[in-house]
């Protein structure tokens, strides 16, 4: 199809072209006297991004399922107590990894909508007098609902009852885009994939890890080989690999970084919420309603819409696709067919996603859904204008031309 390519899935997300530039290289020799120069100010810089002093970043050539293992592999023994919960697809699949990785996974079924259960965590941490729950995992943003969890609310309480478990989180569509603080958070592991808000093709997984959660390797007795901690840290401390690194994504995340130091994280986190917030207004505009419960719950990355009874919200995915060669997120698994998805992270602005919401217009019209035509963009574009940075162009007016 001609023109640009219409990418709203919650990643991977658009690369900007300063990254495709950068990823565009001749290959190099990993081994290079001068390859230090690089990697050492480059894995200071992605701490920035965890919003990490005390942390220790790993870069792995994998995506963001790689980044799971090697956070509960590198920290948890066979038959240790995890404490998950489970409210979508991914934090779903990350207490499957758990469970294949032989950990007794004590697991709370959330209604799909809502997010982490701080209250449930709170009685099952205090119930535990003992400390045998070695890790709590928490997924930030559920990426198939559109929820997002409150994570300091979570150390807070583990903090409150004086319980050791080491804090695992879940940040792969949330790190870069929206609001994450690992120091402040006391997160002990932070996993992000390289293709959501690190604006870069899929193919690594980003982590930041705690100096307790580092400690924890020692005693932690799960297999581990390709992302053992322990080879990255005695290479990766002189700024080479022990293994064959995917320089062209590094030099792609040197850019990356770039953009987003540049842009400003506060900044960054108000372009999402101000983006998100014109999608909710353009769903509350069709008449349709949010998977997430409440506005609390409501994430800035992605929204889960959910579709009429009698409509199939994945035939609404595949209509945009094959008829305006748009690309939105299939409801996946509890919720297939009964939301789509419209992801607004990474290298976005507002009239790209109008062009996303109108043409979920045409799509949700053409399946026979009751929308008005141009509700939603309308909604949104209002938002849009009335949140705007101002703009002094009386200079510009006076020219001439
Ligand atoms: C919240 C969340 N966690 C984990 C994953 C898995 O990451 P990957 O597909 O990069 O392995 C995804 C993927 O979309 C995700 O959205």
């Amino acid at each position: 199809m001609p023109g640009t390519t219409s990418l709203f899935i919650p990643g991977p997300t658009n690369v900007p072209h300063a990254v495709r530039q950068a990823i565009d290289c001749a290959m190099e020799d990993q081994r290079a006297p001068d390859l230090p120069a690089f990697t050492l100010p480059l894995y200071e810089d992605v701490k920035k991004v965890f919003k990490s002093a005390q942390g220790q970043v790993f870069v792995f050539p994998a995506s963001g399922t790689g980044g799971w293992e090697a956070a509960i592999t590198n920290t948890l023994s066979p038959g240790d107590k995890v404490l998950a919960s489970r409210f979508g697809q991914f934090s779903h699949l990350w207490i499957d990894l758990c469970e294949r990785h032989a950990l007794d996974v004590e697991i709370v079924d959330v209604p799909w909508g809502e997010g982490t259960p701080v209250e449930t965590y709170a009685e099952r941490l205090a119930a535990d007098t003992a400390g045998k729950i070695k890790a709590v995992l928490v997924c930030h943003n559920e990426t198939a609902t559109g929820v997002t969890s409150d994570v300091a609310a979570v150390r807070k309480l583990l903090d409150d009852l004086d319980h050791p478990a080491l804090l695992l989180v879940d940040g792969v569509s949330s790190i870069a885009s929206i609001d994450f603080r690992m120091d402040e958070w006391g997160v002990d592991i932070a996993v992000s994939g390289s293709q959501k808000g690190f604006m870069l093709p899929a193919g690594m997984a980003i982590l930041c890890v705690s100096e307790k959660a580092l400690a924890a390797r020692r005693e932690a007795r799960l297999h581990r080989c390709y992302f053992d901690f322990e080879d990255m840290i005695k290479t990766n401390d002189g700024g080479f690999f022990p293994y064959t690194p995917p320089l062209h994504m590094l030099r792609g995340l040197r850019a990356s970084v770039d953009l987003l130091l540049g842009e400003g994280l506060e900044n960054i986190f108000a372009r999402h919420h101000r983006l998100a917030e014109g999608v909710r207004r353009a769903v509350s505009a069709w008449g349709l309603d949010l998977c997430a419960k409440e506005p609390k719950w409501y994430s800035d990355t992605v929204s889960a819409i959910k579709v009429p009874d009698g409509f199939d919200g994945n035939a609404i995915v595949k209509l945009a696709y094959l008829r305006y060669g748009l690309s939105f997120g299939l409801g996946l698994s509890e919720v297939a067919g009964k939301v789509f998805r419209i992801g607004h992270l990474g290298d976005l602005n507002e009239i790209m996603l109008l062009s996303g919401l109108s043409g979920a217009e045409m799509a949700m019209r053409d399946m026979g859904l009751p929308i008005e035509a141009g509700s939603g963009v309308a909604a949104a574009q209002e938002y849009y204008r009335a949140t705007a940075k101002p703009v002094d162009f009386s200079r510009e007016l006076a020219l001439a031309v």
